[in-house]
């Protein structure tokens, strides 16, 4: 098998993370289909341990409501990095995992906000209305499973390093290298594994409440006037305590749940 082009310092990463996660793993390959595919087959064939995986390239990256999900072109210099989370997990309550997910890889990636990383609900990270990092998250049931049995949870995250085009993209993209201009793929995973391990352990423990300010603080689209892909208007309220978003219509407040519904502010195309 090919080896990877970077050093990623697997053992260093599951070290930190075993005491939170015995048994954790990290895998780096070069190339794979989808790394979320490939947590989501594993699971499927009952191989539930908790893992990170992480690929150099994915052949058929995807992202929400089955859109594909397409790396930076420049390989070589690891322009992306994309990795999925797989592990069990049993919430009493699984609404707002995504906003909260979203929450942990902003403040990694931004912690003091100076950069402007927000979080457009439920879950990519923007700069200026430009999008730096996608989430794609799944869950799958193992066979045995009874009522409020774990569930397999798989998290999967790209986030745009180096510089890309914005041709065949929704939204046009934001790189780290923007502001930071030496960030490489490896030290970036590095520093967002762990406290995004925490935080999904501390939603599975206490629920999205805990991360509602923080999302707050970060959410780009409330104040704002935005478009439901449903074609309903508003102003956006924000998220309210238990992850939904909140628009104000003609109709009067709507609380948005379904994740099969985008979200855009006025006048961004879908
Ligand atoms: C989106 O913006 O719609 C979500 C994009 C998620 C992309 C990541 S890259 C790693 C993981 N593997 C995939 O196939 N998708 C996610």
């Amino acid at each position: 098998m090919r080896s990877t082009t970077a050093a990623w310092h697997e053992h260093r990463i599951a070290a930190s993370i075993a005491p939170l996660l015995p048994g954790f793993a990290v895998e780096a390959v070069p190339e794979i289909d989808s790394t979320n595919t490939e947590l989501m087959r594993r699971a499927r064939a009952g191989r539930t341990e908790p893992v990170l995986l992480v690929a150099e390239r994915q052949t058929a990256g995807r992202g929400r409501l089955g859109r594909p999900w397409q790396s930076a072109q420049r390989q070589e210099e690891q322009a992306s990095l994309t990795f999925s989370l797989g592990l069990p997990l049993a919430p009493a309550d699984w609404s707002g995992l995504s906003l909260a997910v979203g929450v942990s890889v902003a403040e990694s990636l931004d912690p003091t906000g100076t950069h402007k990383v927000g979080l457009k609900w439920p879950n990519d990270l923007w700069v200026n209305d430009r999008k730096l990092v996608g989430i794609l998250i799944e869950t799958a049931l193992p066979h045995a499973a009874g009522p409020g049995a774990a569930r397999y949870l798989v998290i999967g995250i790209g986030i745009n390093i180096g510089e890309r085009e914005a041709e065949g993209m929704r939204t046009p993209p934001a790189w780290l290298r923007q502001w930071r201009p030496d960030a490489a793929a490896p030290e970036v995973l590095r520093e967002l594994a762990e406290p995004l391990v925490r935080s999904v352990l501390a939603f599975e423990a206490q629920g999205f409440a805990q991360f509602a300010e923080r999302f707050a603080a970060r959410d780009v689209l409330r104040g704002r006037e935005v478009t439901l892909s449903d074609g309903t208007e508003g102003v956006c309220e924000g998220v309210a305590w238990s992850g939904e978003l909140q628009v104000r219509t003609s109709l009067g407040l709507q609380t948005i749940t379904s994740d099969e519904v985008s979200v855009r502010p006025r006048g961004m195309a879908f």
